[in-house]
């Protein structure tokens, strides 16, 4: 007997059954996904090919360079879930504001989408693996227009989120609240295959990535926590091993696999963190928890955070519970209680009276 794949439709079509009032609008929704997904998958392999490298000469609301792909999935994005029928607002990091998809078939569309549609994109021109981040709220306001209101929500309050991974080889990865399952593109198809069902994340893991280079910057729970990852213990098998492609997705596919936790803290430089919480921070911390991981902020979980702006940024610990919770204990003892002001983390330099041995 010939043992078929299962494709990302077909997948989809048998979970809905799992939510017994669902209309198949979820299901609608993630097939667009899917399909902007597969496009963007083309350009970034033949990215070297045609004119589609380098810089467009235009910054985002946070002042950061637009790439030509940033831009360009961006815009695919956009079209497939203003042609798809269900998405009402798409929030964006290349776009100031949210926007409000008002083509004919959306008129009834009840889902918001907040995405991240090029992740590490300054990994593009270097031919390193690359991502994008989406994650699905349900508005929450009955009647009329949506608004920011109905994009602010806590991100428990997510329906779905997922990553596609632009890598040697391209997957998409998701979870609806009933654990995480990936995808893996077969581009001789052009379907996405169930290649790694139920995926969980190790519990220990050996792995740990972070910007080294602001080590200066970083908060002294940090530096504790790198020091204890580089001593030498047997027992428990450090030092750890040192990983980091800067692609947030790329490094933390790896670390859900392998086992292993990726950091993005508070620096002096930039006091809320870098990563952005509703389309980089919360879909991740959805999927690594779903899988048996841990994301937080150093003292808070990610998903609990209460947004307050659409471009907020929140520092992040996020992957094996063992390490996160480690990494927890050294900032709760080295850099104190966080004190939440106006939604922004600030670390309250309220020393707990241990101090000392860090260089
Ligand atoms: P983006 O390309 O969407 O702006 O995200 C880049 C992010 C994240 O993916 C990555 O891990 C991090 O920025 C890298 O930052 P540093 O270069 O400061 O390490
Ligand atoms: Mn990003
Ligand atoms: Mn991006």
């Amino acid at each position: 007997m010939v043992c078929g794949v299962k494709t990302l439709g077909q997948f989809i079509i048998e979970k809905q059954a799992d939510f017994p009032y669902a209309k198949g609008e979820l299901s609608r929704l993630l097939r667009d996904i899917a399909i902007a997904a597969k496009i963007v998958n083309r350009e970034v392999n033949k990215a070297g090919l045609v004119d589609i490298l380098g810089d467009i000469g235009t910054t985002n609301i946070q002042g950061e360079e637009q790439k030509k792909l940033d831009v360009y999935a961006n815009e695919q994005f956009i079209a497939a879930l203003t042609s798809g029928g269900e998405c009402c607002i798409v929030a964006t990091e290349e776009e100031n504001e949210i926007i409000h998809i008002e083509s004919p078939v959306s008129q009834n569309a009840k889902y918001i989408v907040c995405i991240d549609p090029l992740d590490g994109s300054s990994n593009t021109d270097v031919n390193v693996a690359v991502g994008t981040i989406f994650s699905i709220y349900r508005r929450k306001s009955i009647d009329g227009k949506a608004s920011l209101t109905d994009v602010l929500q806590k991100g428990t309050q997510q329906v779905a989120a997922g990553y596609i991974i632009y890598g040697s080889s391209t997957m998409l990865v998701y979870t609806t609240g009933k654990g995480v399952n990936g995808f893996t593109l077969d581009p001789s198809i052009g379907e996405f295959c169930l290649s790694h069902a139920e995926m969980k994340m190790p519990e220990v893991g050996y792995l740990y990535s972070i910007n080294e280079g602001n080590y200066v910057h970083f908060p002294d729970g940090v530096k504790k926590y790198l020091k204890y990852c580089q001593v030498e213990d047997d027992a428990t098998n450090r030092p750890y091993t040192s990983r980091y492609i800067g692609s947030m997705v790329g490094d933390i596919h790896r670390n859900l696999i392998k086992g292993g936790i990726y950091i993005y803290p508070t620096t002096s430089k930039s006091p809320s963190g870098k990563l952005r919480l509703l389309y980089e921070c919360n879909p991740m911390a959805f999927i690594i928890e779903q899988a048996g991981g841990k994301a937080s902020t150093g003292f808070e979980r990610i998903l609990d955070i209460e947004p307050t702006e659409l471009h907020q940024r929140v520092p992040i610990f996020i992957g094996s519970k063992t390490m996160v919770e480690k990494a927890e204990e050294m900032m709760m003892i080295y850099t104190g209680a966080p004190k939440i002001l106006n939604g922004k983390v600030e670390a309250q330099l309220e020393n707990l009276g241990i101090v000392g041995g860090i260089d």
